[in-house]
């Protein structure tokens, strides 16, 4: 039998908008039929590949039409919260861009009402599908380096002055920090593969270039697409950033796992190159990635020697679609998710930690460089999700004993059935690593 062909509405569809556009696959089942933004001319491309789809300026409209099944969420960082909650209490299966949420109680009210109303939760965590982080864990999986006992992330982002200190991003009342909006991804990657979630961090970073520089009139209009360019170095140089910045240009956090392991992080926006490079260093050896996606190497060291001759170098290929590939992968594992309920690698409740070490790296490095805990999830939410968004079965109350015939030899009662409720399992990664001291 035919299936039934699963409908979606975009809200936000121009820049990473146009993500959405990737999960129009009518020969597949899955077709855009509507799309909202703030103005008509951010619909080109929609325009282009789906131009019987609705286009409207209310983003309420796409959550209030009956037709959509499931909706991305595309929108800025402050408005995920609002704008997911509405889509979920209206029962349909959410595609939401990372971060989940700009603060831990956002992010916890999403799992929230995800777990309440029953609709699907999806994180789009997209760096989850990277060739270069899937071959990292592979290695650290098969145990080739041991236990791994620390994770150090360095992240250069040249870009920073073109994409994070002209709009939004800059404010933190609309992002709450870089570290947070851009270091999301890199947490999540580093929890992922260490097998363990952040229980204490501790952060350090500095406003020190941006602040310095020209600004743009307030009412003057940016699109940071039109003026992204490797041209434009070094940051002294350039001109016409927010009229508001209140975000770190350079930012780092120390983080002590639950498992024992330690991590850190560090992030800066006036770097002349573009790569997150990670290393995991283990009990039997390390290892790194040259280049996070493209024509990159991950390389493992297992003996002693110079760090220039690695023992083994895996050479990964260029692959087609943005993001190094990793985007139409992510776009195909949440169409299989709301179609035929396949787990993804992605996690609602990593990607709630990944928030919270964020948010909490930022408070610390904003108030005296304190360490902070990080706040528990409820372990029936936990439960939820790692069950695939279904609620366990509660125990059916045993059944009373038949009282026994007279004539018959009395029957011993027959056990009562009962599904037994999954236990709550521990807020960790899809898979531990290894285990810990
Ligand atoms: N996973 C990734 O690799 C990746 C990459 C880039 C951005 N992102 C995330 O994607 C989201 C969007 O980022 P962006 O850089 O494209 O931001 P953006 O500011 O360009 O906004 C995206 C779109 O949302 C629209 N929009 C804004 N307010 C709206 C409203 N009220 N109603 C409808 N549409 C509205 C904008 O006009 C734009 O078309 C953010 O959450 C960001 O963190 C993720």
């Amino acid at each position: 039998m035919k299936k039934k062909t699963i409908k979606i509405g975009l809200i936000g569809v121009y820049h990473r908008g146009q993500l959405g556009l990737e999960a129009h696959r009518p020969e597949e089942g899955f077709e855009v039929v509507i799309g909202a933004d703030v103005s008509k001319d951010k619909f080109k491309a929609f325009a282009e590949k789906v131009p019987k789809a609705k286009q409207v300026l209310d983003w309420h409209k796409v959550i209030n039409d009956p037709e959509v099944d499931a909706v991305f969420v595309t929108v800025p960082d402050f408005m995920h919260e609002e704008v997911a909650c509405a889509a979920l209490e209206a029962g349909k299966a959410v595609y939401l861009e990372k971060p989940i949420a700009i603060t831990i109680e956002g992010a916890d009210r999403i799992l929230r009402t995800a777990y309440r109303t029953g609709s699907k939760l999806f994180l789009g965590h997209n760096m989850r599908y990277f060739s270069s982080i899937l071959k990292m864990k592979e290695v650290i999986d098969s145990g080739m380096i041991g236990e791994v006992q620390c994770g150090w992330c360095r992240h250069f982002i040249s870009y920073g002055g073109d994409a994070y200190f002209r709009d939004w991003h800059s404010e933190q009342k609309y992002s709450n920090g870089l570290l947070l909006q851009k270091g999301a991804h890199d947490i999540d990657v580093m929890h992922w593969l260490m097998g363990s979630y952040t229980k204490r961090v501790v952060g350090m970073g500095m406003l020190s270039v941006y602040d310095k520089l020209p600004r743009r009139k307030p009412d003057e209009e940016v699109d940071v697409y039109k003026i992204w360019s490797d041209a434009n170095y070094p940051p002294v140089e350039l001109s016409g950033f927010s009229p508001v910045i209140d975000v770190e240009d350079h930012n780092m956090v120390m983080m002590q796992l639950e498992n024992g392991a330690q991590a850190t992080y560090v992030q800066c926006h006036y770097a002349p190159d573009a790569e997150r490079n990670y290393t995991f260093i283990g009990t039997r050896g390390r290892v790194e990635n040259i280049g996070d996606f493209g024509d990159c190497n991950i390389h493992v060291w297992t003996t002693r020697g110079p760090r220039a001759t690695p023992d083994i170098i895996y050479h990964l290929k260029p692959e087609t679609g943005s993001h190094g590939g990793a985007d139409p992968k992510i776009i195909s594992a949440f169409l299989e998710f709301i179609r035929d309920g396949k787990a993804p690698s992605t996690s609602p409740i990593a990607a709630r930690m990944a928030v919270a070490t964020g948010v909490l790296g930022h408070y610390s490095m904003r108030h005296g460089n304190v360490p902070q805990d990080i706040p528990s999830l409820e372990p029936e939410l936990i439960a939820y999700f790692e069950n695939g968004q279904k609620k366990a079965v509660k125990a059916a109350p045993a059944k009373k004993a038949a009282p026994a015939k007279k004539t018959a030899p009395a029957k011993k009662a027959a056990p009562a059935k009962a599904v037994k409720a999954a236990p709550a399992k521990k807020a960790a990664p899809v898979k531990k690593a290894a285990k810990r001291k």
